[in-house]
């Protein structure tokens, strides 16, 4: 252990003016909500963070910023240039401070970051932490952190190292966890610009995000998964001729065009912002552009007619798209929609009749026109689609609180019960219908892995070792991950860092594992760092979403991930996170997520088959016990199988003709 002390402090040097790149996206304005008193109390709580001798040159500059963008960011404390997540040994510290660096900085990368200098990786809001001083200490830490030593993050501030063992998390790292009554967006909002609570979305918050090769192996998983619930297609036949529609090629929703042509079939996805269009063209991940709605629909005849994959990016509104499907009655078999619903009123919604830029200048001027606006936007998109679906296509919602959103716009027919949406909605969430039967109950979920040496040769052993893994002919999931990870290189997904995501169950992620270890090891490949998102099987309690398909009432408990969060940090996982309402905005969803740094080393074996074996099994055992029968059947086979080292509880069934008749 070291014997200096140490506390991290930003320098008593003020960093240069930042420069801000042209053509790197912005976050914007967040507005400002704060009264007279608290905004001097914003000050405060930033200056924190700053020499008190730079106090008088930096405080202006902050209320500047404050006022401009709604949130004191630091930008002059982000380091300048491109931040990459660079080869594990060009960092400072122990292995794994060092692999949270990489992950860190992936996070904020140029290429992957939707507002690099705003800190946000994805999902319009999700940022890394709350400011570029916390980064600057965060940073600190790590390069000082020894291995009997655990780092706090709280909603991205470095609270301290405090004295622990090497068995510890070496972070331990929590977001916006709002007490109940404050839990609402308009408190956030004002917490936030406050700068005490971080909204961290998944694993922008849990430095995990691999880009949007992330979520394309998931969407892959859900559009076949669709076709063959919804349209009758055989499991060994692909998408061929199928049109899907659907919105957004930001963080996430940028995966859909990938995803669309993997599984064969035809995507038009409508997206307003024409630079997020220009980077998924350029990655090759979107194969055809236009604004010209007449030229689009003759290339999907085309590609009807000769069953060719196909992926279009209509640069335009959703509604409009749409709207033209409706009006000339054009087959559109499956609907979706992916714009930033979770954040709808601050931009991640662009109304309809305006374009992406009048609609951050009405933002930034009226928010409360914007606001009426996307209530109308909503209310025509609803109409559409409900149109639409009575011609034959099928709807589901995104997990983006698309319905949620359209219900609070005040269209209450979306819900089952217009009352309130306890009940839910008329139409199916993706993971009520496909994620949640198909893969969560089963333990299959996006494990992922990050090759941390950055070398392509490490990631195609990895891939290698991975497929040798999977039988195809065990199940359909087993059948479509190895059709993925055979497939995996010459789709060409990666962005940033090494990385690559695998659906695995429980005993194909712990097998998996094993093998990486066994392989940093013997030296063949450098090492690895595990994770996966937090849309997962157990990682995240959100009843419009990971936890839809949850029927005993429990769907409204957050027990599962807390469960999981607390059963991850005892059982030693590298990095172990829990925040606030990932993926569908603030007070819908607790969610969590973690990293496991693989050094080879015996210990990191036990971790694996004893952390990630818990990681996947607490939430099958939690949707077993809602008597979810593919749950029911996944912990049978576990208390079978591991008879000797645990057990998990299995509900009796009741009848329920029986319970009728009584009442
Ligand atoms: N992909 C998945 O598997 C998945 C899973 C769960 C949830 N989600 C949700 O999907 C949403 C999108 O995530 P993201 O990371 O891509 O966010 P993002 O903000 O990066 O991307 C959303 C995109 O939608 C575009 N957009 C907004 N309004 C539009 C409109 N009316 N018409 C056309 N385009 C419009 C925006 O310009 C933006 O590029 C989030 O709410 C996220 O939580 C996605």
């Amino acid at each position: 252990m070291s014997d200096k002390p140490f506390v991290a402090k930003l320098a008593n040097v003020l960093p240069p003016d930042p420069v801000f790149e042209p053509g790197i996206r912005r976050a914007p304005d967040r507005g400002l909500n704060l009264s007279r008193k608290e905004i001097k109390q914003a000050l405060k709580n930033a200056l924190r963070y700053i020499p008190s001798e730079l106090h008088t040159r930096v405080a202006p500059e902050f209320l500047s910023e404050l006022k401009s963008m709604g949130r004191i960011y630091g930008y002059r404390w982000r380091p300048q240039g491109r931040l990459t997540g660079k080869p594990i040994d060009e960092y400072k510290g122990i292995t794994q401070a060092r692999a949270m660096q990489v992950m860190i900085d992936n996070n904020l990368d140029f290429d992957i970051a939707l507002y690099p200098y705003e800190l946000v990786t994805y999902g319009e809001t999700g940022q890394v932490c709350q400011n570029w001083m916390q980064y600057r200490l965060i940073v600190q830490y790590l390069e000082a952190m020894t291995d009997h030593q655990t780092l706090v993050v709280s909603s991205g501030h470095p609270v301290g190292l405090f004295p622990s063992r090497p068995e510890a998390p070496r972070v331990i790292s929590t977001n916006g966890l709002v007490i109940g009554k404050w839990d609402n967006p308009e408190d956030f909002k004002r917490l936030t610009a406050l700068g005490v609570a971080n909204y961290g979305q998944m694993t922008a918050g849990g430095w995990m995000y691999i880009g949007p090769q992330g979520i394309v192996h998931g969407t892959y998983i859900t559009l076949l998964n669709a076709g063959r619930k919804y349209l009758g297609i055989p499991v060994d036949k692909d998408l061929g001729g199928v049109l899907y529609v659907s919105s957004g090629l930001g963080g996430m929703s940028g995966a859909q065009a990938k995803a669309v042509e993997i599984a064969g079939g035809i995507g038009i996805i409508a997206e307003v912002d024409y630079s997020r269009i220009k980077t998924r063209h350029s990655q090759g991940w979107v194969s055809r552009v236009s604004a010209n709605l007449p030229e689009i629909f003759t290339w999907v005849d085309e590609a009807r007619r000769s069953k060719q994959a196909l992926s279009i990016a209509y640069h335009g509104n959703i509604v409009d798209l749409l709207d033209y499907c409706n009006r000339k009655d054009i087959k559109v078999e499956l609907i979706s929609d992916q714009t930033s619903c979770h954040a709808v009123y601050e931009g991640g919604y662009t109304p309809v009749g305006l374009s992406f830029e009048e609609g951050r200048k009405l933002l930034a001027g009226d928010p409360a026109e914007f606001k009426e606006k996307v209530d109308e936007s909503l209310k025509k998109h609803f109409q559409i689609i409900n149109s639409l679906t009575r011609k034959g296509a099928h709807f589901w919602d995104y997990g983006n609180s698309f319905m949620a959103s359209v219900f609070d716009a005040g269209v209450h027919e979306i819900a089952k019960n217009p009352d309130n949406t306890n009940d839910g909605f008329i139409w199916p969430s993706y993971v009520e219908d496909i994620m949640g039967p198909m893969c969560f109950d089963y333990g299959y979920g996006p494990f992922r892995w990050i090759c941390l040496s950055r070398k392509d040769a490490d990631l195609r052993a990895t891939d290698k070792a991975a497929a040798e893994l999977i039988d195809p002919q065990r199940n359909s999931m087993d059948r479509d991950n190895h059709h993925w990870i055979c497939s995996a290189e010459e789709n060409a997904l990666v962005v940033g860092t090494k990385a690559r995501i695998l659906y695995a169950d429980e005993e194909g992620r712990v097998r998996i594992a094993l093998k990486f270890n066994e392989m940093v090891r013997k030296g063949e490949i450098g090492p690895v760092m595990l994770g996966r998102d937090h849309h997962d099987v157990s990682g995240t309690d959100s009843p419009f979403r990971e936890t839809a398909n949850i029927y005993d009432g429990s769907n409204l408990m957050a027990d599962m991930a807390t469960q999981c969060f607390a059963g991850n940090v005892a059982r030693g996982m590298t990095l172990v996170v829990l925040s606030n309402g990932g993926g569908v905005g603030i007070g819908r969803s607790v969610n969590g997520g973690n990293g496991i740094v693989l050094d080879g080393s015996a210990y990191m074996d036990e971790v694996v088959r004893k952390a990630l074996s818990w990681d996947v099994m607490g939430g099958v055992a939690r949707r077993a016990w809602a008597r979810n029968t593919g749950a029911i059947s996944t912990a049978s086979q576990w208390n079978e199988k591991h008879s000797s080292e645990g057990a998990i509880t299995i509900p009796e069934p009741a009848d329920d003709e029986y319970l009728e008749s009584l009442l």
